[in-house]
């Protein structure tokens, strides 16, 4: 199911935003990102510290959070009675026991589940749980982690308050989006893997930027700033990267220069490549 429909408006109403604060969120696998969303909620005031609980079996690596306010527990059932929303953000191989467990608990007329495990399908989620269930799955980035995520959503059985939760919350941790969820995977290369995309562009600047006189340092700065900024312009002003690339490039000048070359050396092709070779590697591997 496409979801694509304006909430955010709906979603920001004071209506919305009273019940939101007092929606209890249960984060089951407080690791990297189950840790990096509990941040996230907290930073943005989007959820009081009180009203998030997160879990994992060694529970001393949470203490930071402890001390913000969350709840933390090594007890998923715990978590699960305490929640209106359940966030899975364990690794693909360990689903399967820990909704074993859960799934007498899971509740369809409370409960929402939130998966952002890599590769476990609705389909799978909801077999594990075997019920009816409200399914959201999320397919964020690292950069959750400074609430700058993009974020993919793909929803099952979710009603209209739910998905306008859901997009808020993923929107305090960055920009989301309603895909089909067969996109997923397609999701994963631009999205996710897309990050390591772009590094691999910042690195090559700055080996650029060496040798043409930078010192490392000031290099990184220019080249990481530089893109932020170009990133930036295609956001705030919805322009096509075309249309600011002419801004850039006077006739018979340097960057048309540079740019031209870079195409001769297969630029475009080789990202696209890339892209099509991650995404082929993930269907080989499903
Ligand atoms: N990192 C990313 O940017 C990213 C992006 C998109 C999707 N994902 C997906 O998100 C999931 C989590 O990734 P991650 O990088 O956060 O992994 P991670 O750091 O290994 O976190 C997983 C956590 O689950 C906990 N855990 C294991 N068994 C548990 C249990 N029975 N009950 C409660 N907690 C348990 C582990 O802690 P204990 O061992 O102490 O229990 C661990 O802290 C993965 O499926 C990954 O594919 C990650």
């Amino acid at each position: 199911m496409v979801l694509s429909f304006g909430l955010t408006d709906f979603a920001s109403s004071g209506f919305i935003k009273a019940s939101i604060m007092n929606k209890k969120i249960a984060i089951i696998g407080g690791g990297n990102l189950g840790t990096a969303i509990a941040e996230g909620l907290l930073n943005s005031g989007f959820s009081l510290p009180e009203h998030i609980l997160i879990t994992k079996r060694n529970i001393k690596t949470l203490s930071a959070l402890e001390k913000r306010g969350v709840l933390i527990s090594d007890n998923n059932e715990e978590a699960v009675r305490f929640a209106d929303m359940v966030v899975l953000a364990v690794k693909p191989f360990q689903v399967d026991d820990i909704l074993a467990k859960l799934k007498p608990l899971l509740n369809s007329e409370r409960h929402v589940l939130v998966s952002v495990i890599t590769g476990v399908t609705i389909g799978h989620l909801l077999k594990a749980v075997g019920k009816k269930l409200s399914v959201i799955r999320a397919m964020p980035n690292t950069a959750i982690a400074i609430q700058e995520s993009m974020t993919c959503l793909a929803s099952h059985d979710a009603n209209s308050d739910q998905i306008a939760y859901i997009e808020d919350l993923f929107n305090q941790l960055g920009k989301a989006v309603w895909i089909d969820e067969k996109l997923m995977d397609a999701a994963t290369v631009l999205g996710a893997c897309g990050t390591a995309y772009a590094m691999r562009y910042i690195r090559a600047n700055i080996q650029g930027g060496i040798e043409i006189g930078f010192d490392a340092a000031t290099a990184s700065l220019i080249a990481a700033q530089t893109v932020k900024g170009a990133a930036e312009l295609l956001l705030k002003k919805g322009s096509h990267p075309e249309q600011e690339i002419d801004k850039v490039t006077t006739p018979k000048g340097c960057t048309i220069a540079g740019l031209n070359e870079m195409e001769h050396q297969g630029f475009s092709s080789s990202l696209i490549k890339g892209i099509v070779a991650s995404y082929d590697k993930i269907e080989k591997d499903s």
